[in-house]
């Protein structure tokens, strides 16, 4: 693996950033920072209290801060939230920074992934976008809006279904891989 610089993991709720961005840490020998949990240790409180006191506006604020910080630490492997490529600055931060890994999963996929598991409260506390009574509908509208922006972000888009059962981690490892060393253009980090 020659990859040397960061590496972000951008994608939709459900596709798995936070479980494979551990997984690839521990194969890179990195860091394993995950957005999330790092806007929900500063602030002291759950993401959703987060969306009930200032809104969505006021989360996104406070993922840009979280993001422009992390992203500064090196060499790291980065799980950031799906809304993090809302903003335009933060796609920028990404792209100049590391190697951004589009995670890329159909809606089904998103949909089953993100169902709540009775008694446990994670998704609500975690994902409040997505309590609404029509989950499916929100994901759609979401991919719609940001499967672009993933896109544009990204240096390398790996398809989460296309991958081979149970050889998901070594599928991206090839990934990386061949985005660093091959012919594509490295990043500046
Ligand atoms: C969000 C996704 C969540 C979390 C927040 C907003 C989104 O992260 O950042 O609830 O806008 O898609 P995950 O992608 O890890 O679920």
């Amino acid at each position: 693996m020659t990859v040397s610089g960061n590496v972000f993991l951008v994608g939709m709720p459900g596709v798995g950033k936070s479980t494979v961005g551990r997984l690839l840490a521990g194969a890179l020998g990195r860091e394993f920072v995950d957005s999330d949990e790092e806007i929900v240790r500063r602030n002291g409180v759950e993401i959703a209290t987060i969306f009930e006191i200032e809104g969505e506006a006021g989360f996104r604020e406070r993922e840009a801060a979280v993001i422009n910080l992390l992203t500064l630490r090196r060499p790291i492997v980065l799980a950031t939230g799906g809304g993090a490529i809302l903003r335009e600055d933060s796609r920028r931060i990404l792209r100049e920074r590391g190697l951004v890994v589009y995670l890329r999963a159909s809606l089904d996929m998103l949909e089953a992934r993100t169902q709540k598991k009775r008694g446990n409260q994670t998704t609500s506390r975690t994902r409040p976008l997505l309590e609404g009574p029509n989950r499916r509908l929100t994901l759609e509208t979401f991919l719609t809006v940001r499967g672009p922006l993933y896109e544009e972000t990204a240096h390398v888009i790996v398809d989460v279904n296309a991958a081979p059962r149970g050889k998901f981690l070594q599928t991206l490892l090839d990934a990386i891989d061949g985005a660093t060393s091959g012919h594509a253009t490295p990043p500046s980090a």
